[in-house]
């Protein structure tokens, strides 16, 4: 067992923490899917970038039919990424360069690979097996229509038959290999505290709980259908009203099951962490992030954002001012899951009402392989959002290959594509592409084969010739490179952050946004397309320009006063 590698219960709170999507990383064995070992031996490079943590998305048995977020077993390593003992060499060495290794914990839904979903479908309708999840009979004379016109998330119905001509359906609120839990029952309750245990004594510092807002579920009673649902939905994000019973979202009962976390969290000395993925609305947010409960929830208003220094601004505030007493603050540009901000900035002639429209249009300008992309300014802006975000107070996340100036790839043949999105919205109004071209894995030797990802066989999702500029050998060598950027500014930060909150400063221009944290450091940030005069203070980091008087257009800089 290895111990912690910190004793300081609050590490978390300003802490910059690396997102690793293991199968994406480095593959060390050369079967093209990147692997714990490949991780253990890139600990160098992390610890030279100056983070404090990694959260490794789901290495766990799996049949991979949504990125490893099918879990088959919570409590294991998937044999293609590695073992439990290569798992404990990876904490050793991250041990070593004190950084906190966080995991991600799935409990919505199991893998139908799982033992509980095999002994649910090869048991009768009603039988403790199949209460484990949220089994119903179909609809119709002969039962072979789903309970509700529910709608998966991935598109297409969210019931899928048992396949055993009983009758019987079962819902998932992904893809249909995903089959969601039941939350009353206690024996769900117990088994996902022994998994908490059990990452928790083999060292890891806290957790990413997925879809956080959706464990507990109620469908007792007449059951609304869709549309009532997506209205129900909408009016809890205009009021935050608890009242509003949605079935399967955002429900009160489901803090009880993090409360009861927390005591789990606390039998560790310092404390275990965590961080929910939660997509409810605003007001409803610092219940995820309760002090009593999961302690922290990310912040993702900065996704939906354009480049602009008054959208920034606006998020900001809001982030900070509706945080609960005492639990921190998790800032987000890019993840596994959302088109890298590299890409999204450079979107072309698209000036934004809201926020929310410049996503949607982000998503269907994905489909048309980013038509117009302007990779140098979306790269700019890039750089300049992340020196803004890095100055705030709170924790940071950042996904792999952000550091690279990574952009989404655009080149996967639709054989080539994983996403379960992609194949289940074929015949939805909206096909959508899905989240494969941010997981590409990553290039680290421009001459290498796979550019340096593996010396086997071709990556599991293909690379493409641009990635080649990006590889870390040879950004290495620029000083100016994104690398080199993210490693100063990361070191630098070690030395000026503090908990204390942000003060504005008044610019008189929308487009600049600037602000003051403690022992005179000053973030600002120019939004617009022209250089606007320098502050006064004595310039530690830039994103772009050289000039002493001015700071050029979509650029960062970070005083010191
Ligand atoms: C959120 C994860 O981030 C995403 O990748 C996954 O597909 C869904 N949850 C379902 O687990
Ligand atoms: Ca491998």
């Amino acid at each position: 067992m290895i111990s912690k590698t910190s004793s300081d219960a609050n590490w978390w709170r300003q802490a910059v923490v690396y997102q690793i999507y293991p199968r994406s990383f480095s593959d060390a064995n050369g079967d093209g899917i990147g692997d714990l070992e490949g991780i253990t031996a890139k600990v160098p490079y992390l610890a030279a970038l100056g983070i404090d943590a990694v959260w490794l998305s789901p290495f766990y048995p799996s049949p991979l039919l949504d990125g490893g977020y099918d879990v088959a077993d919570y409590r294991d390593v998937d044999p293609r990424i590695g073992t439990l003992a290569e798992f404990d060499t990876m904490m050793a060495a991250f041990k070593q360069e004190n950084i906190e290794v966080i995991v991600d914990i799935v409990p919505n839904h199991t893998s139908h690979d799982h033992e509980w979903f095999r002994a649910a479908i090869q048991s009768k309708p009603g039988s403790m097996e199949r209460d484990r999840y949220i089994f119903r009979d179909g609809l119709g004379p002969n039962k072979d229509q789903p309970p509700t016109d529910w709608q998966s998330i991935f598109g297409g119905n969210a019931w899928s038959p048992s396949g055993q001509n009983d009758g019987q359906f079962y819902y998932h609120m992904f893809d249909s290999s995903q089959p969601d839990l039941n939350w009353d029952k206690d024996e769900i309750k117990e088994d996902f505290k022994k998994t908490l245990r059990f990452w928790g004594d083999r060292g890891v510092a806290g957790f990413r709980i997925d879809v956080a807002h959706a464990l507990t579920k109620d469908l007792s009673g007449d059951l609304p259908n869709w549309e009532q649902m997506v209205i129900m939905s909408k009016k809890k994000g205009e009021n935050g009203n608890a009242d509003l019973k949605h079935p399967t979202d955002d429900r009160d009962e489901v803090h009880e099951i993090y409360r009861e976390w927390r005591k789990v969290f606390n039998e560790y000395d310092p404390p275990l962490t965590a961080v929910a993925e939660c997509w409810v609305a605003p007001d409803r947010k610092h219940l995820y992030s309760a002090a009593d409960g999961l302690g922290q929830a990310f912040s993702f208003d900065m996704l939906t954002c354009n480049f602009s220094a008054a959208e920034f601004k606006e998020c900001i505030s809001f982030s900070l001012e509706s945080a609960a007493e005492g639990t921190g603050q998790t800032w987000v540009l890019s993840n596994h899951d959302v088109i890298r901000h590299a890409s999204r900035y450079g979107m072309p002639n698209f000036v934004s009402k809201n926020h929310k429209e410049m996503w949607i249009e982000a998503v269907a300008w994905l489909k048309n392989g980013f038509e117009g992309l302007d990779k140098e300014s979306g790269l700019r802006r890039a750089r300049a959002a992340t020196m803004m975000l890095f100055g705030l107070p709170g924790s940071t996340y950042i996904y792999q290959g952000e550091e690279l100036g990574l952009y989404e790839s655009t080149d996967i043949s639709d054989s080539q594509r994983q996403d379960p999105s992609y194949f289940r919205t074929k015949n939805a109004k909206v096909h959508e592409i899905g989240r494969d071209g941010c997981r590409v894995p990553l290039p680290w030797e421009a001459e290498a084969p796979n550019f340096g990802f593996g010396s086997g066989k071709e990556p599991h999702l293909p690379q493409t010739s641009w990635m080649k500029e990006h590889s870390v050998d040879l950004l290495d060598k620029r000083p100016d490179s994104t690398l080199n950027l993210y490693r100063k500014a990361l070191n630098l930060r070690k030395t000026l952050q503090t908990a204390e909150r942000l003060e504005w400063v008044e610019t008189g221009n929308e487009e600049v946004l600037h602000f003051k944290r403690p022992g005179g450091w000053e973030v600002v940030l120019n939004g617009g397309k022209k250089a606007v005069p320098m502050p006064k203070g004595k310039v530690l980091l830039r994103s772009g320009g050289t000039s002493d008087t001015e700071i050029e257009g979509e650029s960062c800089v970070w005083l010191q006063n």
